[in-house]
Order: structure tokens, then C-alpha cells, then sequence
């Protein structure tokens, strides 16, 4: 190899192989799983979650993670996100190490830096849209962009429904709100663990859509579980999981090509 000018970083030898590669070919992460290890249970009861997982989420893309029921989606992404800890490994948000931090700063980091948006909305059903939207600023007592706030909630055409309440909007509407929340704080990275799981082919791809605006135009970081091929394409990047083990990726793969992936897999 030639001399590439710079001397890696000291911390580089204790990453992965993803984050090695990472360092080679310049891309920033904005969330990486060194040795990631969970498991459930103990003794003969024990179930591993995750067995070991490198892997690196690049700034503004959008990465996908796929893989049998089981197999470790959900469990790796509760991991990155803070809202479940691993038995062993890290979990890094940009340089912020998660296994490192107090449960306030946890909670702060949660707010300010991640955005989420679960398969189930989960909207708060006494507040409005609005105020759902503005839920996690109001918390924190931080003022809301109003001007990005009026551009996300129109272009996410959430302007006429936004004194209504959940019950009042459609499964679409209300995933729509959802990411509308996780947008307005202009997070680092949003994570969605099957964020179209719920919707009608319209509706998800209105949501598929919103992501993929957000990574192109505004320089979001998008990461989303999804068992949908669909749902995937939409992705710069494929990774996937069986048995808490990353098994391959695709590099901005067409549907056909993340179906027979898939069928590869499941023969
Ligand atoms: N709270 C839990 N207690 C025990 N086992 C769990 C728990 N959560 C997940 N698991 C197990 O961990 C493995 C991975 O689960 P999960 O991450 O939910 O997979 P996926 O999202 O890919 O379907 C599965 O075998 C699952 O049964
Ligand atoms: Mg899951």
C-alpha cells in the first residue's frame, strides 16, 4: 500500500473492520456497533441477540437492515439508540461511546442528537399533531425552528391536520407525524425499526419517500429495519442479519437484486 500521508487515528486499531474500512475510503460514520454482543437469558436459557456485530452507519445515506424474524434487527437497533444496553461491545453515536454515559446524558443525547419513528407511531393520543411534533423540544425547553417546522410539516403535507389528534388521522397521517417529529430537531441520525411495517403501499411509500428527502436534501442520516424488498430499495446500502451475525451488504441495490439476496438466503 502507498503511504496515505496520515497516521490512523489511536483508537483506530481497537474498531472493526467496518470502521477500518471507514477510515480508508474517508466516509464518516454517524453511528457504528464495535463487537457489539447482547444476549438474553442465562445458562441453558441463554439467547444471543447479537453475536459479535462491527458495522458502521456513514453520514447522509440511508442504510437499510434486513434479515429473518429473529435475527437481530430490532435488538441492534435498540442498541444504537440508546434505548436498551449491550451485554458487551460498543454502541458509538459519532464519537459518543453510549456505554459511557449517565442516565441524564442518555436522555439528553436521546433528545438532541436521535430521532426515531417505530412501526407502531407511538403518538401521544391527547396532544395534537402539532404538539406531538413539538413534544420532545417542549420537554427540553428548547425553542422550536418555526420556519423548519412550517417547511416539514407542509412538505410532509401535515399542514391542514395540525390541531388534530391521532385518533383523527389515518395510519399514514399519523406515520407522518412521526417522522415529522423526528425531523424537526434536525437529529444526527433517525432510526425507524420497520417504520412502514403498519401501512398501505401508498402510505409507506410516502414515508420511504420523506426519508429519502431528508437524506438528500437536508443531509439526514437515515437507518431503518425493514423485512420489505420495497421498502429497502429505497436504501443506498443493504446490510444484513441472521443469527445476530451480519451476514452481507448491497451497495444501492435494486429490488430484484435485494430479493435474490433474499431467496439466496432462505434456501
Ligand atoms: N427481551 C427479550 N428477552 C429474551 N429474548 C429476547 C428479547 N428480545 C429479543 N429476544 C430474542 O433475541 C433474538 C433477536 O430478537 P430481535 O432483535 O427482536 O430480532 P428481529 O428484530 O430481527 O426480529 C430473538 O431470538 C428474540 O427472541
Ligand atoms: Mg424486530
Amino acid at each position: 500500500m502507498t503511504d496515505q500521508g496520515s497516521t490512523p487515528s489511536a483508537d483506530s486499531e481497537n474498531l472493526g473492520v467496518e470502521s477500518l474500512q471507514a477510515a480508508e475510503t474517508g466516509f464518516e460514520p454517524a453511528a457504528r456497533a464495535i463487537d457489539l454482543y447482547k444476549q438474553y437469558g442465562e445458562g441453558e436459557t441463554v439467547v444471543i441477540a447479537l453475536d459479535h456485530i462491527n458495522v458502521s452507519f456513514a453520514k447522509n445515506k440511508f442504510t437499510a437492515i434486513m434479515g429473518p424474524s429473529g435475527s437481530g434487527k430490532s435488538t441492534l437497533m435498540h442498541c444504537m439508540a440508546g434505548l436498551d444496553s449491550a451485554t458487551s461491545g460498543s454502541a458509538l453515536i459519532g464519537d459518543t461511546d453510549l456505554s459511557t454515559l449517565r442516565d441524564k446524558e442518555m436522555t439528553a443525547l436521546r433528545r438532541d442528537r436521535l430521532g426515531f419513528i417505530f412501526q407502531s407511531f407511538n403518538l401521544v393520543p391527547t396532544l395534537t399533531a402539532a404538539e406531538n411534533i413539538t413534544l420532545p423540544s417542549d420537554i427540553a425547553g428548547s425553542k422550536v425552528d418555526q420556519a423548519w417546522f412550517d417547511e416539514i410539516t407542509t412538505r410532509l403535507g401535515l399542514s391542514d391536520w395540525l390541531t388534530h389528534r391521532p385518533a383523527e388521522l389515518s395510519g399514514g397521517q399519523q406515520q407522518r407525524v412521526a417522522c415529522a417529529r423526528a425531523l424537526v430537531s434536525r437529529p444526527d441520525i433517525i432510526f425507524g425499526d420497520e417504520p412502514t411495517g403498519n401501512l398501505d403501499s401508498n402510505s409507506a411509500s410516502e414515508v420511504l419517500d420523506i426519508l429519502r428527502t431528508a437524506v438528500d436534501k437536508d443531509d439526514q442520516t437515515v437507518v431503518i429495519v425493514t423485512h420489505d424488498a420495497r421498502a429497502a430499495s429505497y436504501a443506498d446500502r443493504v446490510v444484513f442479519l441472521a443469527d445476530g451475525q451480519l451476514v452481507n451488504e448491497l451497495i444501492d441495490p435494486s429490488m430484484d437484486e435485494i430479493l435474490a439476496f433474499m431467496a439466496g438466503v432462505e434456501r
